[in-house]
């Protein structure tokens, strides 16, 4: 089992970060938490370490990583040439939860980047990411500390479930505070586009670049080529999940709840906003399915996904509320979808959508 050293996310101790530091410039695996989820951290300009991250987590090759470094200023060696737009995003975003796709240097390894031509970079803002940054000295290849394709850890308890055996240190600062990924945004494309919804809402990226678009296409399975972490199924717990979306959410949950516990589903789970939830409590205890008068005792659970009018802190949530649900060993996940598109609702959204690979119903 990996080391698990644990620290205070705000004042992390000086030596435990010199040993995370140390492991990393060794060619080590370490495991730290950023603002938005824990990463798998690796030296990313030594290839045979950030090979280790693949293996570790069982994901494709042909998916890049970001690079995290602890200052704008540490961009330059890495990238081709920083336009001027990056500076204004940085003195905007930086440190905090935006990726940003660049033309590639050299001397970045064709792991990191899948063998692109371009490479993701971020300034992470958690205070343990800034520490081992800094004592490391070398910019770190991360990507979020799950097993491929399942939901990204957001605790160390987490990063320890899925890859305990796999990695050298778990540094364990807490939950993490934003609990969704980064924003990537290539600029490498003229407009730049967001190719992953995240921590910093597009309607702030407008007022840097007013002319930013979102990629829309549904990527599937088969396109790794713009931005693997869009494949469709991503994020997903291991129970099959069905998403509702619509304005009727509580009468469709309800309904789908109802018709498939007397079919074919023996254990549910119905994953919703705090409000949704009660409602769809309400409609199943008043109208239980014929012959059961006592409802579905034992064979249905309510797992609260948080606050309906606090999406932020439903975000922080998220994913813990995910891996909970998943680990009830249901048959199938109904999940509610979050209504909106301003701040974190996108990325919200697009997280659940993904975990639920495809399968949604519209009420
Ligand atoms: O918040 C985050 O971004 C977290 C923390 C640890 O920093 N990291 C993270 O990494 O989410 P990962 O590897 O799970 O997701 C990175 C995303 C993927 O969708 C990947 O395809 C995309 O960024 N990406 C990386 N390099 C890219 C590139 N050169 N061009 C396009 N997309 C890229
Ligand atoms: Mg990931």
């Amino acid at each position: 089992m990996a080391e698990l050293l644990t620290v205070d996310a705000r004042h992390p101790d000086r030596d435990t970060i010199a040993r995370a530091a140390a492991c990393l410039r060794a060619g080590g695996l370490v495991a730290f938490p950023t603002e938005t989820v824990y990463g798998l951290g690796a030296h990313a300009l030594d290839a045979v370490a950030v090979r280790r991250i693949f293996e570790a987590k069982g994901r494709p090759a042909s998916d890049p990583l970001i690079v995290h470094v602890g200052d704008v200023a540490d961009l330059a060696p890495l990238v081709h040439e920083v336009p001027p737009i990056v500076h204004a995003l940085a003195a905007r975003f930086w440190p905090g939860p935006l990726t940003l796709v660049l033309r590639r240097a050299a001397v970045v390894p064709p792991e990191v980047t899948a063998g692109g031509e371009t490479v993701a970079v971020r300034v992470p803002s958690h205070p343990v990411a800034r520490a081992l940054l800094a004592a490391a000295g070398v910019p770190i290849a991360a990507p979020s500390a799950n097993l491929f394709s399942r939901p990204s850890p957001t605790q160390a308890a987490h990063v320890a479930h899925d890859l305990g055996d796999r990695v050298d240190l778990i540094v364990d600062g807490g939950s993490t505070t934003i609990g969704v990924e980064s924003t990537v945004l290539d600029l490498t494309s003229v407009p730049p586009v967001v190719l992953r919804p995240g921590g910093v809402s597009l309607e702030a990226l407008r007022e840097v670049v007013p002319d930013v678009r979102v990629r829309q296409v549904e990527a599937d399975e088969g396109d790794t080529q713009v931005s693997p972490g869009l494949l469709l199924r991503h994020y997903s717990p291991r129970t099959p999940l069905t998403l509702v979306d619509g304005h009727d959410l509580v009468a469709r949950i309800a309904a789908e709840a109802r018709a498939r516990l007397s079919t074919d589903v023996r254990r549910l789970v119905v994953l919703a906003s705090s409000g949704v939830l009660a409602g769809v409590r309400s409609a199943l205890a008043s109208a239980p399915a014929p012959g059961e008068a006592v409802g579905h005792a034992g064979r249905l659970t309510f797992v609260d996904l948080g606050p309906d009018a606090d999406l932020d802190a439903l975000a922080a949530g998220l994913y813990a509320r995910l891996r909970e649900a998943d680990a009830l060993g249901a048959d199938l996940i109904l999940a509610g979808q979050v209504p909106g598109d301003a701040g974190i609702a996108l990325a919200v959204r697009d997280r659940l959508h993904r975990a639920a690979a495809g399968r949604v119903l519209i009420g």
